[in-house]
């Protein structure tokens, strides 16, 4: 996990059933997703210019999807940064484990929806950034 870098993260577009009436998308396990979905939560009504996020996960993987509004994604693994804008229901950003990520930009109305391979432990969290650096050397 100490190993992965902002490299290993990709976007992965999700499928799109469109109709008449409107869209529909898809997320199921080791179908378009290659974790076993444990949780799921979500974000929203974030006032304008709060970040989120300022952490680390050590075996966490998460796809993240802005599934109304746009917002940015810092990705940090202590060498390389990335950073990534969300703002369509049929692309996911996945996180694998050991990435440092902030969360900011949240558009108004912005809907961050967060599914997770394992159900919450504060002990799988880095919340500090020195820490983080440490745990990566
Ligand atoms: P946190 O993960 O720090 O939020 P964010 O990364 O969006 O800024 O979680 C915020 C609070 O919610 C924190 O007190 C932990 C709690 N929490 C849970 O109890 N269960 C969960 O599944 C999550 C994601 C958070």
């Amino acid at each position: 996990m100490k190993k992965n870098s902002v490299y290993d993260c990709y976007i992965s577009p999700l499928n799109k059933i469109h109709n008449r009436a409107g869209n529909i998308t898809i997320i199921e396990s080791g179908k378009n997703i290659p974790f076993s979905i444990k949780r799921i939560y979500y974000l929203y009504d974030i006032p304008s210019g709060e970040a989120r996020g300022g952490h680390a996960h050590k075996e966490l993987y998460q796809l993240i999807v802005a599934t109304s509004g746009s917002f940015n994604i810092l990705l940090d693994d202590g060498f390389n940064k990335k950073i990534v804008t969300l703002s369509r229901p049929d692309y996911g950003l996945m996180i694998v484990p050991g990435i440092w990520r902030e969360l900011y930009d949240f558009s108004s109305g912005a809907v961050c929806l967060v599914l997770a391979s394992h159900k919450y432990s504060e002990t799988d969290y880095i919340r500090d950034y020195e820490n983080y650096i440490e745990f990566r050397k």
